[in-house]
């Protein structure tokens, strides 16, 4: 049993590994909001969340936020290296959060899952199916949960697509294209010390690969059958090398009657950074019987403030992820759907440890693992779309571009045409 009691209240220990620009935008926020308002559910009581502990490659983010933030978070230790992730799992916490560049997930989120914590990992989970699998084995074999943030699940528009889906609205998909654009200094400076081999389809594509995925497929006898990429290069990186400008990814489901459903994913970071809006971000999906139009920006606000935009007021901004707004009754306040991912979580560990008797936590721990929304059991579809996209572009980097791969019976097979060239990517275990 984890959890640890202070006299009025049980209270969540939380550890953060990473401190980058997700953590400012999202973590902190909730950590902040949390000190002073508690979590509340009929069903656990009031449960207190503390930020005690991070970790980060150099520290220095860490002292940063300490100085900046004050007396707005209580007093975290602050460990770095680059065993710091491992270092931090021997502590007292009890639930860790993973906002580490997406290729260092693996090896946090093993080490925390091993020291018997709940984890939550950012987008995307992790790079290739085994690692999935063992990180699910081991929550499994541990009892605690193991969980990934896809925000864009809780988006109003999109649990509204949900619904008309679910509800036999919008009748079977048969094809749509989305497009996710960031600006060159997420690549150039932001991320300038990762950027190195990395591509922005594993970063931002897979939103909208676990949005299909969950909308229109979960639950459902359709499969994934097929994932091809393509990339540019020359921007971030040399033309020749393995670091990708944008991507561009399609994924083919199939229905049992044999009907198929293509989406395009379209992806960059080397948009211009005086975008008007920062990120651009549309879908269009394509059903029977209706189509549905989408834009995360230009959803009604159209702002410009002379010598402050486009940064850092965006000219078409969206203030539903996550918006700083001044609240009728005067309190100042941060919220969105990409703070409300990280309360759910917490909400999800006070169910499991305060939510009845500890006699039934098992049975609840099987109750929040079955919200496939976000637990990594429910996450094979996306985890098989990043491995297959990145073994694509790896071979494209050596020269052999156009690689297809073939998904049956959880066997991922990469073609690439013209070579007679196959190879198996991902076998599924026996039992998995
Ligand atoms: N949900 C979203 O919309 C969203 C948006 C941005 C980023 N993300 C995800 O969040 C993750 C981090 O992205 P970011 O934008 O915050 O990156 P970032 O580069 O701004 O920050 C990365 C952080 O990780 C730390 N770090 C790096 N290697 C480490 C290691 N081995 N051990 C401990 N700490 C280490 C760095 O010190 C830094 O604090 C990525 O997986 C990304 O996909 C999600």
């Amino acid at each position: 049993m984890v959890g640890n009691h202070r006299q009025d209240k049980p209270v969540i220990r939380a550890g953060m590994i990473g401190l980058g620009m997700i953590f400012d935008e999202t973590y902190r926020p909730f950590f902040e909001q949390v000190r002073t308002s508690d979590l509340y559910r009929r069903e656990f009581g009031v449960v207190g969340v503390e930020l005690a502990a991070v970790a980060t490659r150099t520290g220095q983010r860490a002292e940063a936020y300490r100085q900046s933030a004050g007396n707005r978070i209580g007093p975290f230790v602050s460990i770095h290296g680059h065993d710091a992730a491992e270092q931090l799992c021997r502590l007292d916490v009890d639930a860790m959060c993973v906002a580490t560049p997406d290729d260092r997930h693996y090896a946090a989120a093993r080490a925390a899952l091993q020291a018997g914590k709940h984890v939550l990992i950012e987008k995307p989970s992790v790079l290739r199916l085994e690692q999935l699998a063992e990180l699910d084995r081991l929550a499994r074999e541990q009892k605690v949960l193991a969980k990934v943030v896809y925000h864009k699940l809780l988006d109003p528009d999109h649990k509204k697509l949900r619904t008309h889906v679910a509800d036999g609205i919008l009748r079977h998909v048969n094809s749509g294209y989305c497009s996710l654009l960031e600006p060159k200094q997420i690549s150039m400076s932001q991320f300038s010390e990762w950027v190195q081999g990395r591509n922005p389809g594993t970063y931002v594509a897979v939103h909208y690969v676990k949005l299909i995925d969950f909308t229109f497929f979960h639950g459902t006898p359709a499969r994934l059958k097929m994932v091809t990429a393509t990339g540019q290069r020359g921007l971030v990186g040399p033309p020749e090398g393995p670091t990708w400008d944008s991507v561009q990814l399609r994924m083919v489901y199939a229905y049992p009657d044999g009907r198929e459903a293509g989406f395009d994913i379209h992806t960059s970071w080397v948009n211009p950074d005086n975008f008007p809006g920062y990120v651009e971000q549309e879908v269009q999906f394509r059903f029977d019987n209706g189509v549905w139009n989408a834009h995360q920006r230009k959803r009604g606000v159209e702002v410009c403030v002379e010598g402050m935009s486009p940064n850092p007021i965006k000219m078409t901004p969206n203030h539903h992820y996550n918006g700083t707004f001044l609240e009728p009754w005067g309190e100042r306040s941060q919220r969105g759907y990409g703070i409300e991912a990280i309360q759910r979580f917490f909400e999800e560990v006070a169910e499991v440890e305060f939510g009845g008797p500890p006699s039934e936590r098992e049975q609840r721990l099987e109750r929040v693992r079955l919200l496939h929304y976000n637990d990594l059991s429910a996450d094979w579809n996306t985890v098989a779309t990043v491995h297959a996209m990145e073994a694509v572009l790896a071979h494209h980097k050596e020269g052999r571009s156009g690689g297809v791969v073939q998904i049956e019976e959880g066997r991922l097979t990469l073609w690439l045409p013209g070579s007679g060239h196959t190879e198996t990517l991902y076998e599924p275990q026996t039992g998995l």
